[in-house]
């Protein structure tokens, strides 16, 4: 099937070329085994892609599922609205909950509770899910008449892969509940793994609620092997000038092989810890650098490990297991290992080895791409804010970013792509409104390019936002540019500190509500990038006061006509 397949796309042209070279790279460089399996994962993908229809048999059930979902960025709020709208159409009573406004008591209650839970930060749960789950590590309520199933999406790429849902399966089934179907882990392109969740709730409906599939234990996939890339930094530049309190840099990356992205897509760095940390925590230890450890079934030089470990703003879970090594008071925030271990009285038997085995590989971070590969061949551009904050009477700086802005040029650099189908420019003569402060703009570059370079039709507005307008603003002749020549047909800046009051670019947007609300009438798309808290936040309620006036109604109807945007696609939300 995949020979034919060659064959006959070239000249049906069913695939793009950026696809079909894809293709091509990945079945010439599979051994037969793996195309064979290959042959049945789309045979398979495409079953799954039919529509389901879940339907309780013939004698009915009583259950009403509740799907609670705990998100960051909106993906499980989607699938949860997905499942729903299935079920809807079949009939069954169900009903989706955002876990924040959900009480761990009613479980007692509940039938059957289906749980699309995201993992943040380092293994983490999103925000939204944290307080529920710490009471429900802590509970010892009896769920034994409660039946559940937990979609775990998240990003193989993180050491800590999908593990929220791990360990929310865990706790419900230690409370007695009973797994109806085994865990799904699902990685960012996670539609698949969604339709084949629908078709085990469908054998599970269709079987009257008993459960079909082996569920004892929670069935984790393995973990998919995603495509890294090898670049170089080829050029940087700070975009601040003189005097500003930020530093801004952008990043080329240029690279041999084409890199498969699209306006919209962020990169994934592995970043590693800086020299100076790492001699630090050796002469703590008094170690050798070059003394070789085995962690697991690997050896390496101790620098090497402490280079790939982070240890760095270690996360709470982390904090809790150094604190008992090291026998010393839980600290509550997060801290670097190094303060740690410089600031209270380390018992004499811990050595080096013990400690390294507690840490866990350094995450990745995401940068949104800030070029297209229409007007940037062969490269990739990000935007990258070095992260500035205080601690104590330090002034500490992020890992990732100020690894980036340290990292020097013509160096070899490993990078992933991080697909983002939630953040995508629509059809060419769409109007579109692009809200990006700060490094916000970084997408919304790469989107201009692109429509610039493909002479794309639709009309662009842009916002853009940061302190001074002559040490802050961002790709400024570029810009310039783009009004000039009618790419951009309008640009309204906020330059904060440049006047007695501050203007942000929520004020900007204010300040046009008229023309804003008609763009968005007219059926523009509206896309926000940049700082979640407060920015985002404040635009979005802008937003909402805005399409009140202007169009004579209430809050909460402004409110749920921006809810339907987003439904459709045409409010696009990447922020962080
Ligand atoms: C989809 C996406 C796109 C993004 N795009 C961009 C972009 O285009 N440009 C950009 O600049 N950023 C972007 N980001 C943000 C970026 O991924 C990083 O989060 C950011 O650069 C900070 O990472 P860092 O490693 O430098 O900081 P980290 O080391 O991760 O620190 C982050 C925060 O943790 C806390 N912290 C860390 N260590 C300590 C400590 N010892 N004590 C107390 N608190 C501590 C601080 O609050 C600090 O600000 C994006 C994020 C996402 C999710
Ligand atoms: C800052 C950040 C940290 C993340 N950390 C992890 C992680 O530790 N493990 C994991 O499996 N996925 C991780 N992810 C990936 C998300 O779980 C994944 O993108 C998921 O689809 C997000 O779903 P949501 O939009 O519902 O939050 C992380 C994503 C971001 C942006």
């Amino acid at each position: 099937m995949i020979l034919i397949l060659i064959t006959i796309i070239p000249s049906g042209k069913m695939l793009s070329d950026t696809k079909l070279l894809l293709l091509q790279q990945l079945v010439h460089n599979a051994s037969k085994e793996e195309i064979i399996w290959t042959e049945g994962y789309l045979a398979g993908f495409l079953d799954a892609q039919q529509p389901i229809a879940i339907q309780p048999a013939s004698k009915g059930t009583s259950l009403k599922p509740v799907v609670i979902y705990g998100t960051e960025t909106g993906n499980s709020k989607k699938v949860a609205s997905r499942i729903l709208t299935t079920f809807k159409k079949n009939k069954i009573n169900a009903k989706t909950v955002d876990v924040f406004q959900y009480d761990i008591d009613k479980l007692q209650k509940e039938t059957l509770a289906l749980f699309v839970m995201s993992t943040q930060g380092e293994g983490e749960f999103p925000q939204n899910a944290v307080a529920f789950y710490e009471k429900l590590k802590v509970s010892d309520a009896d769920l034994s008449t409660l039946k559940f199933a937990v979609l775990a999406l998240g990003d193989s790429s993180y050491p800590l892969y999908c593990n929220a849902g791990i360990l929310l399966d865990e706790t419900l089934e230690r409370l007695g509940a009973q797994r109806i179907l085994p865990l799904l882990t699902a990685d960012v392109d996670y539609a698949d793994v969604v339709a084949s969740w629908e078709i085990q709730l469908q054998q599970f409906f269709e079987n009257d609620g008993a459960a079909a599939i082996n569920t004892n234990n929670a069935a984790i996939q393995p973990t998919p092997i995603k495509k890294n890339y090898k670049g170089v930094i080829s050029h940087k530049v700070i975009l601040n000038d003189r005097g500003s309190s930020k530093e801004t840099w952008h990043i080329e990356i240029t690279t041999a092989d084409e890199v498969a992205y699209e306006p919209g897509d962020a990169l994934g760095v592995f970043a590693k810890n800086d020299s100076v940390s790492i001699q630090k925590v050796i002469n703590y230890f008094s170690e050798d650098p070059k003394r070789i450890v085995k962690i697991k079934d690997r050896e390496a030089p101790i620098g090497e490990w402490l280079a790939e470990r982070n240890i760095k703003g270690l996360s709470k879970r982390l904090l809790e297991q150094v604190s008992d090594l090291l026998g010393i008071a839980t600290l509550e925030e997060k801290a670097d290992l190094l303060d740690i271990l410089e600031q209270n009285q380390i018992p004499e038997n811990i050595g080096i080895h013990s400690l390294l085995e507690l840490l866990l590989p350094i995450a990745p971070r995401l940068y949104s791409v800030s070029s297209s590969t229409e007007a940037h061949d062969g490269q990739v551009h990000l935007t990258v804010s070095v992260n500035r904050f205080i601690v104590g009477d330090q002034i500490k700086t992020g890992l990732a970013s100020q690894f980036l802005a340290d990292y020097p040029v013509n160096t070899e650099l490993e990078f992933y792509i991080h697909k983002n189908t939630n953040f995508k420019l629509p059809s060419e003569d769409t109007d579109i409104i692009m809200i990006g402060p700060g490094t916000g703009i970084a997408p919304f570059r790469s989107f201009l390019s692109h429509r610039d370079a493909t002479g794309a039709e639709g009309k662009n507005w842009l916002f853009f936002g940061e302190q001074h307008f002559v040490l802050d603003f961002y790709y400024q002749t570029e810009i310039q540019e783009w009004i000039a020549t009618g790419v951009l047909n309008r640009f309204d800046p906020a330059f904060s500190r440049d006047q007695q009051h501050k203007i942000y670019v929520q004020d900007r947007i204010r300040e046009n509500a008229k023309e804003f609300n008609r763009w968005l009438e007219r059926g523009a798309t509206l896309y926000v990038c940049g700082q979640k808290h407060p920015m985002s936040t404040d635009v979005e309620n802008t937003i909402i006061e805005i399409i009140a006036s202007e169009q004579n109604t209430s809050i909460e109807k402004a409110k749920v006509f921006l809810e339907t945007l987003e439904t459709s696609g045409r409010y696009q939300k990447d922020v962080y």
